[in-house]
């Protein structure tokens, strides 16, 4: 329960920011990550669900996963978007439980 206090805490800090709305989040989602993702099923990469269990106790996830996303480093593709949008997305994506 601690833990999924502090995602939604990061989550929360990245939505005040007022640097992407939620809906926006849910949009860039969609276009972007759910094309090789899926939040329970496996695609061309690991279901979000399982995602977020593997990343539970890693505080640092997100700003640990932006470099592989916004590079294409480690085995992920590159995907487009500002800082603030992929951060937001792996936010999302690590959120699923
Ligand atoms: C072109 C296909 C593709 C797109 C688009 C994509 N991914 Fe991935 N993703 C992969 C593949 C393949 C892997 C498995 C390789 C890996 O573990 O890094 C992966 C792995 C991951 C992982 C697990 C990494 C790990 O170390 O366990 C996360 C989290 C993730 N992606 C999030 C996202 C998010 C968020 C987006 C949207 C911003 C996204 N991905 C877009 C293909 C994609």
């Amino acid at each position: 329960m601690k833990l999924k206090f502090l995602v939604l805490v990061a989550a929360g800090a990245v939505f005040a920011a007022g640097a992407v709305s939620a809906q926006d989040v849910d949009t860039f989602v969609k276009n972007k990550c759910l094309i090789c993702h899926d939040v329970e099923k496996k695609k061309m990469g690991a279901p979000f669900k399982e995602s977020s269990a593997k990343y539970a106790a890693n505080a640092n996830a997100v700003a640990e996963l932006l470099p592989k996303l916004k590079d294409g480093k480690d085995g992920h593709p590159k995907v487009a978007g500002s800082d603030e949008e992929l951060k937001a997305a792996l936010g999302k994506a690590l959120s699923y439980k």
